[in-house]
Formats: C-alpha cells, structure tokens, sequence
C-alpha cells in the first residue's frame, strides 16, 4: 500500500503561513457568508454586515432585489460604515442609501456614491469614489463573496457539479430550521479534510455507522452519485433514521431513501437526506481556530406547520458534529507536536477524501506534486539556485504557476532549508528536475456525509444596524 504525503505541519500549526494562505488562497476564493433569507437580503433595500476572513463586508440588495457588495470602508477617510466590532455577528437593517457616520459622504446601495457634502465647488469625481467593490453571487438561496474580484472565476464553474447532482433538492426553496454554531480548536484544514473523508466514520461515529452501515468500510466503494443507502427501514438522518416530516417534493425514489452530500470548495458542505438538509459553513478564524456554522434547512411548508420542531434532526447532527469536532481538536493538538512534520493519505481515500486541500491545492500549482522527498530535494535546489543567485525566493515561487503556490511551497522551502543549515550551496548543482504533471481529481468528487444541529433560529444570530 502506498500512502500519500499530506501537507507539511506548517500549513496547519503556523500562524505566519496561516496569514500568508489567507492572502494568497482564502482571499482568492469564493467565500459562502450564509443564506439570503436569513441575512434578510431576499428583500429590497437591504444591508447585511459580514464578517469575512477579518474583513468587514456590506452586503445589498438594491430596490431592484440586486445583490451588490463591498468592502465596509468608507473612500473618504476610512471610517467604517457600519462600525462593527471584530468577531460580531451579522448586523441586518433595511436601507435606501449608506451614509458613513463620519462626514456623512453618502452612498447608494450598489456602492457608488452619491453625496460628499460641501465638496460641491470643488474636483472630486463622483464616478472616482465608489466603495471598494467585492464581487457577490448566489446559488442555491446561499450567499457567496469573492474579497479580490479581479481574480474571481464565475460562482457557476464552482457549483457546477452540485448543482447538477442536488437540483432535485431544489436548495434555493428551502429555509432554515436551525442553526448550530461550533468555535473549534482545529485549523479550517483539519476540519474539511474530516468532512470530506468516511474513512474516520466507523471508529468516530458508531451511531452514525449503525444508520448508514456502508460508512463503517473505511470510506471505500462509496457511490456518491447514485447517493448512500441507509439501512433496512431507515431514510434520513434522525436518532430512529425517521421522521414525520415528509421527503423534499421532486426527489427521485432513490433520493428518498438515500443520502447526498456536496462539497463547495472550500467553506460550504451540504449533506442531504430526503426532508432535510445540513450545510455547514466554515470561517477560518485563526491557524488553529474555525467557527463552524451548522443549518438545518427543511421545505417551508413543514416550518409553517405548528408542530415543526427540528429536534430530531438537529440532536442527530449535533452528535455528529461534536465527535468530528472532538477528533480534529485531537488532530491540532497532535500536528502541534514538534515530533508531527505531515500526515498521509491511505490511497483508497483519493479519489474523493481526506486530499481535500491536497487536491484543489495541487492544480494551483501548476503541476508540482509537494508530498515526497522528492519535492523537497527540487525545493532546495530552488532556494540554492536564489540564494546564489541572490534572487527573491518569492519570484521563483511564483513561476511555478500560481500565487497560492507560495504558501505551500514557502512552508515546504523553509523546511528543506532549515536541514541544511551549514550546507554550503553546490555551484554544480545540476538543474530542476522537469515538472511531473499531476492526475488530477474531478472536485466535484470531494463530499462527505455527516451533519449537526441548530440551536439558534436563523434571524437571531443577527443584529439590527441602526436606522439610516
Ligand atoms: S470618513 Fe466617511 S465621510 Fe469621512
Ligand atoms: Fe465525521
């Protein structure tokens, strides 16, 4: 059997490297903020204020029901426009127009902006000072901001394959029952390479197991297209593997009886049984810290009923979530060792599994493989052939391919660096290996299984801005 190296123990323990992967990955992706009901954007005239990757977003719908965002920075000296404590909640508030509180410039809901007052007589364009913009889309009734908009592909290609294989859910339709918040001791990496891996399920979750017996095989030969069966005279994910709720209406026969999941890389999983849905949200807080927000989502018609309760759904998930969240405040706490230098990957979790990272990281690096000895030999000959060269080690990084290569490689550079310490360069040294192409994984691929519980109806996590 052959294992697979995971990513080096700094990716996952190192504040700096963390800082530097916020930079140059997180904030290069789509990043899902919650549901457009429950930030109350599915009306008009709406600001929601988000905190994204410790960044502060304003998010709008405009009288048209457009979706507009932006950075919560005032253009004129700074301030911010919804003055928001770091760590606070969504604040939600009806508006027509935003007017920092400072010199009161003013700004209409898509950002551009409106009035800087008594600058009348002078030269400011108004057209110059629109809001620092942030790209925003929606699928599936979820929000998604993209902090560096230039570089933003569209949400489409990213949730291609989910909406392909979920569009029987009909997710946009579908309201939230409950949500359940997590503060998480374990690097965001920890937690989505769990998620997206059965091969813990049988020793982490024997309940879970009981219902879904294939998940005890160590995550092999899991159809996630035709969907994971249950066991005899079960369906969904409760205590008894039943409910009173019904199926989600437009299921297929399999669907009803089976369950789904999806991967939105890299903050949004969504695992579906037939008359509810978990979509877990996951924001990197700190390099060893991630708040992780589970909704439970069901038909609006089964909310509206009076004797709608959650409970069972949700005391399932909640168990669930809590033995994963355990095991990968465990995992943290073990790569913090100085004995841990990276993980591996059993084959048999490639195709769909624990490679999470590993896998959407590959790609982005143009091609260069990072789990052997191997790399770190080409590695080191990297930062020879800089250091004799006197060259920025940045600059060979990145031509490799791709920024996020950096972070990756920085980690991976300063280890192979720190063994030869006292190693003179070697001016013969022969020149870089060519780069091997990798196989590369169909993301789509990636899911997982489990769910959690709420604990919070959806309006409540937020609070009202004040009236403007
Ligand atoms: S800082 Fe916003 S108007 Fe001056
Ligand atoms: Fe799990």
């Amino acid at each position: 059997m052959t294992l697979q190296a995971a990513l080096p123990r700094e990716l996952y323990v190192d504040p700096e490297a963390f800082a530097r992967e916020r930079e140059r990955v997180l904030l290069r992706e789509w990043s899902c903020v919650g549901r457009v009901s429950d930030l109350g954007l599915d009306g008009t005239e709406r600001v929601a204020v988000v905190e994204v990757l410790d960044e502060s977003v304003l998010v709008t719908s405009d009288a048209d029901g457009a979706l507009h965002a932006s950075y919560n920075v005032c253009r004129h000296r700074g301030s911010q426009l919804f003055p928001t404590e770091p760590g606070a909640g969504p604040q939600l508030c009806g508006a027509k127009s935003i007017r920092c509180p400072y010199h009161s410039w003013t700004y209409a809901l898509d950002g551009s902006l409106l009035r800087a007052p008594h600058t009348e007589d002078g030269d400011v364009e108004a057209s110059e000072f629109g809001l620092h913009r942030v790209a925003v889309e929606a699928w599936g009734g979820f929000v998604f901001v993209h902090l560096t908009p230039s570089v933003a592909s569209p949400l489409s290609a990213l949730v291609e394959r989910a909406d392909r294989t979920l569009a029987h859910y009909d997710l946009g339709s579908l309201v939230t029952g409950l949500t359940l918040t997590y503060d998480v001791a374990a690097n965001w990496k920890v937690v989505a390479e769990n998620y997206n891996e059965c091969y813990h399920c049988g020793p982490v979750h024997p309940e879970l197991s009981r219902l879904v017996p294939s998940f005890a095989g160590g995550g092999q030969g899991l159809d996630w297209d035709a969907g994971i069966p249950h066991r005899e005279g079960a369906w969904t994910f409760t205590m008894t593997g039943t409910t009173d709720r019904a199926p989600l209406p437009g299921l297929d026969e399999d669907e009803k009886v089976r369950h789904k999941g999806e991967l939105v890389y890299p903050n949004l999983m969504v695992s579906c049984s037939a008359d509810h849905v978990a979509a877990f949200t996951l924001r990197p807080v700190e390099v060893d810290r991630t708040v992780i927000e589970c909704r439970l989502l069901f038909h609006p018609s089964e909310l509206a009923k009076s004797t709608f309760d959650p409970a069972d759904a949700g005391d399932f998930w909640d168990m669930v979530n809590r033995q994963d969240w355990a095991i990968c405040e465990s995992v943290q706490r073990g790569m913090s060792s100085r004995a841990y230098t990276h993980g591996w990957f059993a084959p048999e979790q490639r195709p769909r599994g624990a490679q999470l990272v590993h896998q959407q990281l590959e790609p982005q690096l143009g091609g260069l493989v990072l789990d052997d000895e191997q790399q770190l030999v080409v590695l080191r000959r990297v930062a020879e052939r800089a250091l004799r060269r006197e060259q920025d080690v940045e600059l060979q990084v990145v031509a490799v391919g791709h920024l996020a290569a950096e972070v990756a490689l920085d980690a991976l550079l300063q280890r192979a660096l720190a063994r030869d310490v006292g190693h003179a360069p070697d001016p013969s040294a022969a020149p870089l290996p060519p780069v091997e192409p990798v196989e590369t994984t169909d993301p789509g691929s990636l899911r997982r299984s489990s769910l959690s519980k709420p604990l919070t109806p959806a309006r409540s996590v937020g609070r009202a801005c004040r009236d403007r």
